[in-house]
């Protein structure tokens, strides 16, 4: 079954066409990024404004790619009658950006006469780990999703069959990155890689254990990051430390309550694999962790490889093979806060 998916959740716009969920055949991804950065946040009117410019663009290269033509009327003649599917994310995002992909996907769906499948987008960034044909997950697993917006622990017995286990209860670990990075002045908009190669320069964390580790030890799969941040900033106007030190103690920081967390859950539910998923499991120091440290209690860890880290179409349509069918769409709406479990 072949998937042509569609992801305007936010600031990137991408489409991709897979094949039965595991094999992608291509992926254009255009981001607006830079224009968020002077801003030092996302600005959600700009974001949805460029989902509007860059959308038809994409889907238009994602066709010339599927059909190898540098003709566009080629291009979606090959695709019209070579892709089965449409897949769409339908949150959580900015409602402008989801916006454009959901109708958009509509719109193709009719025209081309095809079902459409909604995908929710967290799901998908666990699907990241499916696109590797040699290394397919096995299950049970524990996800753990990673991102700008989510911290979440979910226990996979099979696909569609997800129980929560836990989440952030304020900050999402992505967001403490953005914001110690712009605290530390590094990048005003997504600094946490920034941030992770200053802490990479850092030869000896001489503050080990100067910032706390939140919730490791609670009693639960929950997390919390923004008192953190706050230790961080005490920590700066101390001025005791240089940032590279700061942006060591808090990356370790960060890191040991994920790994920490992460451990118990696999531990406790004697699973097969561990799925890490989103922007942060981008992170160096999160992957060499979770590597060193879970196969030593016999559980396979995949961790997908960086391009598909962060916001991409590839995993929307590995989502949609595996777990949704095609709604109508009276059914399909965009849903800027549609939670892990609110849709499978
Ligand atoms: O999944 P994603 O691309 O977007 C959302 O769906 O939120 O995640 C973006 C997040 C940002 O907070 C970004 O700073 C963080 O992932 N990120 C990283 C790294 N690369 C991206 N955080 C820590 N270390 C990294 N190397
Ligand atoms: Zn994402």
């Amino acid at each position: 079954m072949i998937i042509l998916s569609i992801e305007t959740s936010c600031d990137e716009t991408a489409a991709a066409v897979v094949k039965d969920g595991v094999e992608e055949i291509c992926s254009v991804v255009a981001s607006s990024k830079e224009f968020h950065e002077e801003t030092g946040g996302v600005v959600p009117e700009i974001a949805a404004r460029k989902q509007v410019e860059f959308i038809v663009p994409v889907l238009d290269r994602t066709v010339k790619k599927f059909s190898n033509s540098d003709n566009s009327a080629d291009a979606v003649e090959f695709a019209k009658s070579n892709i089965d599917s449409i897949a769409v994310t339908i949150g959580p995002g900015l409602i402008g950006s989801l916006l454009v992909g959901v109708e958009g996907a509509k719109a193709l769906s009719l025209s081309w006469g095809l079902p459409l499948i909604p995908v929710n987008h967290l799901i998908g960034h666990i699907y990241s780990n499916w696109l590797n044909p040699e290394k397919i997950p096995e299950l049970p697993a524990i996800a753990l999703i990673v991102s700008g917006g989510h911290t979440d622990l979910v226990l996979m017995k099979d696909h569609g069959d997800l129980t929560y286990l836990g989440g952030t209860l304020d900050d999402a670990a992505g967001e403490a990155f953005d914001k110690t990075a712009r605290l530390l002045g590094l990048s005003k908009y997504l600094g946490g890689r920034e941030l992770s190669d200053l802490a990479a320069t850092c030869s000896k964390n001489t503050a080990t254990e100067e910032l706390p580790r939140p919730m490791l030890d609670s009693d639960d799969f929950d997390f919390s990051f923004s008192g953190l941040k706050t230790a961080v900033k005490r920590l700066i106007e101390q001025d005791k430390y240089s940032k590279e030190v700061v942006a060591c103690e808090f990356e370790n920081a960060v890191v040991d309550v994920l790994v920490g967390k992460t451990l118990k859950a696999v531990r406790k539910y004697n699973v097969k694999s561990l799925l890490v998923g989103g922007g942060v499991s981008a992170n160096k120091n999160l992957r060499t962790r979770l590597s060193m440290e879970v196969p030593k209690i016999d559980v396979e860890v995949h961790i997908p490889p960086l391009r598909l880290c962060t916001d991409n179409a590839v995993y929307i349509a590995s989502a949609a093979y595996f777990n949704n069918s095609p709604r109508d769409f009276s059914e399909i709406d965009a849903n800027p806060s549609l939670g892990i479990m609110d849709y499978l």
